[in-house]
């Protein structure tokens, strides 16, 4: 698969196996992948906590709430994304720039981390709705929890149509 048949086929899948564990060397893989993101100033200022198992479930019950990512539950791991410290000349940047690198330095490495999932034949789905505190101290984790990945073989493999705005509305090239 190139990159752009990997950003066509990745997609937040919301339906898993759950009786399908996902192979450690996968697992491994995808949080090098993670590792392996550019951030600003090279200052990484994130941790990821892979969780399976029961504390899985606990993780994903602190996803709910509402109605929503009750998905969570049926996924085999959980990466919980927390945000470290800024590095000194990020966070000099960060003030003087009025710019919140860490959260996109995050992203970026969210990004990688479901990219590398689709890579694997997994599917996965970035949470933004979750109980901060809980999994805090579920996880033993010092940092803000900023994102969770959801990770799991899919139950269906089927590739859907990207909801986009149009090129018109999204990009435009001066030359
Ligand atoms: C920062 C962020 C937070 C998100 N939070 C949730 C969430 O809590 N629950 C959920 O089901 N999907 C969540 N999503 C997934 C988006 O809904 C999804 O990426 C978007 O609709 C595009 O669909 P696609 O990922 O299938 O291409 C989140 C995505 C991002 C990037």
């Amino acid at each position: 698969m190139n990159f752009y048949e990997l950003n066509e086929k990745r997609q937040s899948t919301r339906k898993y196996d759950k009786d399908r564990p996902i192979e450690d060397e996968k697992l491994g893989r995808i949080l090098e992948a993670a590792r392996l993101s550019p951030s600003a100033c090279n200052g990484q200022p994130y941790f990821f906590t892979l969780v399976t198992g029961e504390k899985k479930n606990e993780v994903a019950k602190a996803c709910g709430g509402m109605g929503m990512n009750a998905f969570a539950r049926d996924a085999y791991a959980l990466i919980v994304i927390s945000e470290m410290p800024y590095v000194k000349s990020a966070l000099l940047g960060s003030k003087l720039k009025g710019n919140d690198y860490r959260s996109m330095d995050i992203g970026i490495a969210a990004m990688a981390l479901t990219l590398a999932a689709t890579e694997e034949g997994l599917g996965s789905c970035i949470l933004g709705w979750f109980d901060d505190k809980e999994i805090r101290e579920l996880c033993s984790i010092e940092g803000a929890v900023r994102l969770v990945i959801t990770l799991g073989y899919p139950k269906d493999e089927t590739i859907r149509e990207k909801k986009r705005k149009s090129p018109e509305e999204i990009y435009k090239i001066i030359k």
